[in-house]
């Protein structure tokens, strides 16, 4: 299928999962597919961290440890991004809820404006693999298209093949060391989410060891149906 697909109405989808697990990766290609808006909270805090922002100083240091951010701060950059108009089509959350604090906060926002979650999908993928994942990730530092240096690799090395830059870039926090905070903040605080939507009936799981072009098909076969 080519081109954005419409939606009938908004959709808020979640895909959750560990660092590494592909997130971003299918984040960005559902938006492209369904015409739906990926909503990165690790992007929205890189970017306070880049502006100077007073939440981005307080977010930096916490994520140059691999650890989460407050709730607060990831709330208060979640509302404000949700008030922008180009959400209206419908959103894929990717890295956000990472906390019990912030899944009650949304379904509770959700639910002011007659919404609900979707779906929340979880990717499920290996810890060894995971590390495998991170350690080779690029990303294009003009579009934010992502690469990697094994399983991505973009058709004329070090250019990027959707706008051409040749601005690659590694993020700060993949660094080995790092990692295993990330992974160790994953499964004491984001893990139990899985159980949190699997009892409102939300939860749609995928393994997501597979090829990304693999993953990409069956997460689609469940995100049609959850917007249908
Ligand atoms: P964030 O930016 O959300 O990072 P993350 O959750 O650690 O996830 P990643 O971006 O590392 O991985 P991904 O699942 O998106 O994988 P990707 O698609 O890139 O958060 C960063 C930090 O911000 C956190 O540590 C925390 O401090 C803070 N933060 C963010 N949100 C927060 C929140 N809600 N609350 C509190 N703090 C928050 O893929 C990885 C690589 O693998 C790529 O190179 C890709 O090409 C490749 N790849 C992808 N899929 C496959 C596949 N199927 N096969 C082979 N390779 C693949």
């Amino acid at each position: 299928m080519s081109g954005a697909e419409t939606m009938t109405r908004p959709a808020v989808l979640i895909l959750l999962g560990p660092p590494g697990a592909g997130k971003g990766t299918q984040a960005r290609m559902l938006q492209d597919r369904f015409g739906l808006v990926q909503l990165s909270t690790g992007d929205l805090l890189r970017a306070a961290v880049a502006a100077g922002t007073e939440a981005g100083k307080t977010a930096k240091a916490v994520m140059t440890a691999g650890g989460l951010v407050s709730d607060d701060i990831v709330l208060a950059i979640l509302k404000d991004r949700l008030e922008e108009p180009d959400v209206a089509q419908g959103v894929i959350l990717d890295g956000f809820p990472r906390t019990n604090v912030q899944a009650e906060a949304l379904d509770k926002l959700l639910a002011q404006n007659g919404q609900r979650v979707n779906a929340a999908i979880s990717l499920e993928v290996d810890d060894t693999e995971m590390v495998t994942r991170i350690a080779g990730r690029y990303t294009c530092g003009n579009c934010g298209e992502g690469y990697h240096d094994t399983f991505k690799t973009p058709a004329i090395i070090g250019t990027c093949d959707k706008c051409g830059s040749t601005n690659m870039v590694r993020r700060a926090d993949d660094k080995a060391e790092t990692v295993g905070q990330r992974l160790a903040a994953y499964h004491a605080q984001t893990a139990p989410l899985i159980t949190y939507y699997e009892r409102q009936g939300n939860l749609q799981r995928i393994d997501a060891m597979g090829e990304i072009g693999q993953v990409a098909t069956e997460l689609s076969a469940i995100v049609e149906e959850a917007v249908a």
